[in-house]
Formats: structure tokens, sequence, C-alpha cells
């Protein structure tokens, strides 16, 4: 084979390899989002759910009131008639247990109003056994009729998967409580009420160009009062509505009847989360349709605006200055200089004229304001049907900036389309390749696996995103998490429990091409002649780094034999003696990751020798490899 390594084809977009978040199997709420309380605020579906209640209670003793009109976004809260003979518990279940560590530092917190003191609260972490490992006290000292926060931390003796956590009430008097709260201390970057840090680690190791948020289908909800609102998911948390997840039960593999968005990961919080991992913002909105998979609820055309006015006043909530109505809000919570967005995606996997009349009057009114603002336009989910092309045709018609496609698709497919845009028009929108994950049995099947065979189709297609790299500017996996004991969807990029996260397969390639982008992509051809598609197997593509002056290969060997290859490198002075391979392989096409095994696929560094301008490789049977190296 042959590469020209001074041959700069396209610049490659510092956007390329992103990644794509969304709160399903939960990966917000009882994953990334530290909290470990479900229900703190007593406003799902069943106000008690998550919560047991213990004791010699009386009627009346335990009471949910609702303030409604009052507090219309968080209007119920917790009334404990606290006497010396009712010994009052109330015990919370987390999601799915609390993963506790032992010698870290919990934080707790709640809300309360009283008339006067006189109740004390005992706070319990329990494990499995129900033994105490982790245990403070609050007495709530405030009283009259606002409501006041307080705040104790204390450490956990010991370790525990699935711990809970007990309030236990002493003394005499009636205390309200509302956003029961408590924390693990570690959070990424310390933040108090922040994020699992081994969560959000393993996302910023791949150094993502992009992080798009909030979905997927949350982003549509099952019907139009259940979309994602952004300006509820913003400002204090007391005040953030919650709403019933897109992916609450229906589709659930463990049942999920609560699963609800606190929105304590809100909007604020996924642009300092880019801002932290050095990606692009890319916050995706509803159009105006609710998911077309459930009720397919329409807004009326001619009542849009509010719509249409939430992507204007998101642009200036990232993007204005601090005497901007929206820009102030962003500096009040803490942030201001701007984020400086430059995309946003309007509408997911929205079709049909339905989404072409109401993309208009967005794209209009987005462009007139922002014309500098790139979108995002959805264009479907199957690839291979006349929706798809029909929709395609359309937004080309309307000269998009860029066309969000996906693929959730068996491995052979992945394999079949490394081509995919190779004879694409280069004049017209860019692709954003938004969700894509190969499937090794049908989606969202138990045995739908992140094993070898899917992360390697995966590796081979994206040879093809990347020597296309002129028109794809964007890629993502998904979904990104899920948690073992409550996913909606098979298979995702990283799975964790309450104390650990692993990347699959799947994740390493991600990352492999994430950190090794490149600049320009330079050609590297079979013979002299065509692009390395799958002869004997085997897939490539190469890209140089001119900010380091690097050459990167990357080679997939989808065959179940070793073989020999040999690259010459024109174009380049020399080369020095040795290289870095990193390669992923496995024994077997079907192995994984998992919890316990983490590390059954993961790469492995080696240095190699090479001779002359020639660089000589033995690719393991299903294997992807990259080599960096030095170009002098
Ligand atoms: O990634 C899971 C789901 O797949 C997304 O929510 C949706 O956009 C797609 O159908």
């Amino acid at each position: 084979f042959t590469v020209k390594a001074n041959q700069l084809k396209a610049p490659i977009s510092p956007t390329m390899w992103g990644v794509f978040f969304e709160d399903i199997n939960m990966g917000a709420d009882g994953g990334i989002y530290a909290e470990l309380i479900k229900n703190r605020s007593f406003e799902f579906y069943k106000p008690l759910m998550g919560w047991a209640v213990e004791g010699k209670k009386s009627e009346g003793d335990i009471l949910v009131l609702n303030r409604q009109g009052a507090n219309t976004s968080n209007p119920r809260f917790l009334r404990v008639n606290v006497n010396e003979a009712n010994n009052i518990s109330i015990i919370n279940e987390g999601f799915r247990g609390m993963g506790i560590k032992a010698g870290l530092r919990y934080d707790f917190s709640f809300m309360y109003r009283q008339a006067k003191p006189g109740v004390k609260l005992y706070l319990e972490l329990l494990n499995e056994k129900n033994e105490v490992i982790g245990k403070g006290e609050s007495i709530p000292s405030g009283s009259g009729s606002n409501w006041d926060k307080q705040s104790v931390s204390f450490n956990a003796t010991a370790t525990a998967q699935k711990a809970k956590f007990k309030i236990r009430f002493e003394g005499n008097g009636v205390v309200d409580l509302d956003m029961i709260s408590l924390f693990p201390s570690d959070t990424w970057k310390g933040r108090p009420g922040g994020m699992r840090s081994d969560m959000v680690q393993l996302l910023a190791d791949m150094k993502p160009g992009f992080i798009r948020f909030p979905g997927g289908c949350i982003v549509e909800g099952h019907d139009l009062a259940t979309r994602y609102q952004w300006k509820k998911t913003i400002g204090p948390l007391e005040n953030r509505e919650l709403i019933v997840n897109r992916w609450n039960t229906e589709f659930a593999h463990r049942p999920t009847p609560d699963y609800y968005q606190t929105f304590g990961l809100g909007f604020f919080e996924y642009f300092q989360l880019a801002d932290d991992i050095g990606a692009e913002p890319l916050p995706i909105l509803n159009c105006g349709m609710a998911c077309q998979f459930n009720t397919a609820e329409l807004v009326p055309i001619d009542q849009l605006q509010p719509y249409v006015q939430d992507a204007l006043d998101l642009i200036e909530f990232a993007n204005g200055d601090v005497n901007s109505t929206w820009g102030r809000v962003r500096a009040e919570m803490g942030h201001p200089k701007p984020f400086n967005l430059k995309m946003l995606g309007v509408g997911n996997e929205n079709w049909g004229p339905q989404y072409l009349e109401r993309l208009k009057i967005f794209t209009k009114a987005i462009k007139d304001k922002y014309p500098n603002i790139k979108l995002v336009n959805s264009s479907g989910t199957d690839p291979d049907g006349d929706r798809f092309n029909l929709l395609n045709t359309e937004l080309r018609k309307m000269n998009a900036d860029i066309i969000d496609e996906h693929y959730y698709r068996k491995p052979e497919w992945f394999l079949q389309n490394v081509s995919r845009y190779d004879n694409y028009p280069r004049n017209g929108p860019k692709i954003f390749a938004g969700e894509y994950a190969a499937q090794s049995d049908k989606i969202v099947s138990v045995n739908n696996k992140n094993n070898l065979q899917t992360a390697i189709s995966e590796a081979a297609f994206m040879t093809g995103l990347e020597r296309n790299a002129d028109v794809v500017i964007m890629a993502s996996y998904a979904p990104l998490f899920a948690h073992v004991d409550a996913w909606q969807w098979t298979p995702d990029m990283i799975w964790v429990d309450n104390l650990q996260a692993y990347g699959t397969p799947n994740y390493f390639v991600q990352k492999l091409y994430s950190t090794n982008i490149g600049t320009h992509v330079v050609p590297l051809l079979n013979n002299n002649k065509t692009a390395l598609i799958g002869d004997g197997g085997i897939f490539a593509s190469s890209v140089v780094d001119k900010k380091t002056n690097e050459l990167i290969l990357k080679i997939v060997n989808t065959s179940d034999k070793e073989a020999e290859s040999s690259f010459n490198v024109e174009g380049v002075n020399k080369l020095p003696s040795k290289a870095n391979l990193t390669v992923l392989t496995s024994n077997n096409l079907g192995d994984v990751n998992s919890i316990s095994k983490p590390s059954e696929v993961v790469p492995n560094e080696t240095q190699i020798a090479i001779k002359g301008k020639t660089v000589k490789l033995k690719l393991a049977a299903n294997s992807f490899s990259v080599l960096r190296v030095k170009m002098l």
C-alpha cells in the first residue's frame, strides 16, 4: 500500500469525533449526576416512590402536601409529625441502591420549614446487611414560615454497592422537608452537587470534539408536555421542574417506572461539562414535534413561536453578554464568560412535511438573528429507506448546514457502507453521523453485545468517515451510558454500576479515533490506485497531524487471519527507526468487557521498528491498529 503523506486532502474538522449524551439507561439521574437520593423532592408520580417509612406512626404523622400554585415547579413536600412515641424514620433506596465508598465524605442537605425547633435528624448509611456504614446528625435550627437549607457531612466507614440512607427523627415537633439530598464529595472537579468523576473521566480521556445533549428521543418526549425544555433545567435546583423520562418503563429490559428527569444535570451543567472537557457544545432542541415513534403530537404552526423563541433565547443564554437577559442568567449561575455556542440542532429523528415546515420557520428566525450559528437538521432513522432519502433531498434543497444521520445496523451493514460518503455531493450540506452502533442482535435485545465484532466493524466504517472528512464533519456513537441494573437500550458505549464504570471495545475504538484525530486526510492507496476498502478484509485510512508532524494510519483487519501488510510512505524525507503501534484485538469476535472483567478487550501499545520509508505490520486477525510515526 502507498501513503502519500504530503498530498493534503481535506482538513479534518476539530469536531470530527465527539460524544452523544442522553439520559437513557439511567445515564443522568442515577448515572453521571451523582445525587444518591431518588425522588428527593417527592415529585414522582407516586410521591413516596423510592422512600420507605418506618416507626409507630399514626395517621397524619407523615403527609405529602402540595403547594400547587404557590410553587408550580416543585409543589410537593413532606411533613413529619415527630413525637417521643412514634420513632419515625424515612429510608431512601437510591437508584438501584447507592454506591458508597469507605473513607469518602458524603454531603447531606435538605430544605426545611418549622414553626419552632424541637426535632433532630439522625442520619445513617446502611449496607446490604442493614449495618451502619456512616452516620451524622442535624438539628434544624431555623423557625418561621420560610424555607431554610441545612447541610452536614460525614464519612463512610465501609464500601457498599447497594446501600440505602435512613433519616430517623427524634424530639417533638412538626417539620416540613424538601430537596433531601446526599452527594459523594469525590465529584468531577470536586463540585458540590456535581457529576460522577469516574464517568466524566472516561469522556475527558476521549478528548471529544463535541458533546451533543440532551438526546435523543428525550428531546422530543412521549408527548409535547414531556418534551425537554431547557429553560426548566437551569437556575436553583429546587425550581427545576422535573418530568417523567421518555424512557420510563416502555422498552425497559429492567422496568424503570421510577425514571424521571430531575434536571440537576441541566443545560448550564451540560455547557460547563463541554467547557471542562474541551468539547464544542451541541444542544438539540424540540422542533414542535413529539416522538414520532410514540404520540407524534404536533404543535400547530401558528403556535410554534414559543419553541422558536426557546432556540433564540438559548443562543443568548450561551453567547450573550452579561447585560443581555439570558446572558445575565448564565452569569448569575457562575459563568459570566460566554460558552461560545457555534451549532444548534433542531429536531431529533423527525421527518415528513411536518418537520420540514417547522424546520423552515426555525431556520429563518435563527439565521436572521444569528447567521453564524450552524444548524443541525435531522434526517430520520432508516438510512436505506425512501423516507430517509426523500428527507435528505429536501434538506439539500433547503441548503441545510449539517444533516444528522443515524444508523443502528448489523456489523455487515457497517462493512458494506464504508464507501457511503465517497460519492456524496461535495458542495452541499455537511454530514453529522450523529448516532450509530453496530448491533450484534436486534436493537434493545438482551443478546445485543458490545463485543469485538461490533467494535471492529465500527472502526472499519469510521475509516470511510475519516477519508470523507470534507463532507463528514462530526460523528458520535450512541447511546453513551448504561447502568447494568436499569437499561432500556443496547448496545451502549460505557457501562456502569453504582461504583464502577468501564469502557466497551466500542469505547476504545471511539477513543482511538478521537485521540488520533490529525489535521488533514492524506491518500492511502491500494496498488497505488484506490482507497483500501475491504481488500482481503482490510480497511484503512490515513491522516497527518500538521501540528506535531506525524503520520497516523488506522487499519482494520476484519478477516479471521493475520495479515502481513506493508505501507510505503511517500512525501517524507525519512521516517524514524521506531513508531508507536496501538492494537485493539482479542481471541474471539464475541469477546466483551464487563464489570467483573473490564479489561478483556483493551488497546495494547507497543513500539515497532521501521526500515527506510516502509512500515511493515503484522495485522492480527480481527483487529484495529493505529500507527503513529513522526515525519522527518
Ligand atoms: O440512542 C437511543 C435512541 O436512538 C435515541 O434516543 C434516538 O435518537 C434513537 O432512536
